[in-house]
C-alpha cells in the first residue's frame, strides 16, 4: 500500500474519483492527505472521505519560494511515497520539485508535448486538433515538460464545446490516473529517468 497525497486547485473530479477508487481495499494506494492553494470546492471531497487537508494561500507569503517552502513542508508531514498534482494550478519552483523527485506527478489534458499550459482543451479546439487526449507525466523543472508515463487518446467531435470536450477528456482521466498510480504501487512503471 502506499501513501498518497494530492494537490487541487478547483472541482476535484479526479480526486473524488480516486477516493471511491481508494475505498476498494483491494486498491493498492491510500489518500493521506489533499492539499491546495486556495478554498478550492474539491477540498469538500476530502473532507467527506475523512481525509486530512490544508491549504497555503500564496498572498500569505512574501515570496514565492517562502509559500512553497511551507507547501512542501505540509505534503512531507504525511511522508507520502507519491504526490499527484490533480488540477494544482500554481506552478512550482525547483526546490518544491527537486525535494519530491521522482515522487511528483501530473494529470495534464492534452497528448504532450502538445497543448501546454493551464489551457490545453481550449487550445486544442482552437488549433482544429482531430484528437487531444490525456498525459500523466513525472514533474520536472518546466511546465508540463517532464517524462511521460502514459498518454490515451480522446477524439474531438464536431460541435464540441471546451466544456463537451473536457468532460470526456476527464473521464478519461479518472481512469487513467487510478491505473497509472495502481502500476506505481505494484512497481510496475519504470524508475523516473529525472
Ligand atoms: C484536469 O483536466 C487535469 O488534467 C488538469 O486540471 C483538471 C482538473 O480537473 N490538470 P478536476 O479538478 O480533477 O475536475
Amino acid at each position: 500500500m502506499i501513501s498518497v497525497v494530492v494537490l487541487i486547485s478547483g472541482s476535484g473530479s479526479n480526486l473524488l474519483s480516486l477516493l471511491q477508487k481508494s475505498e476498494n481495499p483491494l486498491y493498492p494506494a491510500k489518500i493521506v492527505a489533499v492539499g491546495s492553494d486556495c478554498d478550492a470546492p474539491g477540498l469538500e471531497h476530502a473532507e467527506l472521505y475523512e481525509v486530512d487537508t490544508f491549504v497555503v494561500h500564496p498572498s500569505q507569503f512574501s515570496s514565492r519560494e517562502d509559500w512553497a517552502k511551507t507547501l512542501l513542508a505540509n505534503v512531507l508531514h504525511h511522508q507520502p511515497d507519491l504526490v499527484v498534482l490533480a488540477g494544482f494550478m500554481k506552478i512550482l519552483p525547483v526546490s518544491f520539485v527537486s525535494a519530491l523527485k521522482g515522487k511528483l506527478i501530473n494529470i495534464h489534458p492534452s497528448l504532450l508535448p502538445e497543448f501546454k499550459g493551464a489551457h490545453a482543451v481550449r487550445d486544442a479546439l482552437a488549433n482544429g486538433a482531430s484528437k487531444t487526449g490525456v498525459s500523466i507525466h513525472y514533474v520536472d523543472e518546466g511546465v508540463d515538460t517532464g517524462e511521460i508515463i502514459v498518454q490515451s487518446e480522446v477524439l474531438i467531435e464536431p460541435g464540441d464545446t471546451e466544456h463537451s470536450l473536457h468532460v470526456r477528456i476527464k473521464t478519461v482521466e479518472h481512469e487513467l490516473l487510478a491505473q497509472t498510480i495502481e502500476k506505481i504501487a505494484y512497481k510496475q512503471l519504470p524508475v523516473a529517468k529525472l
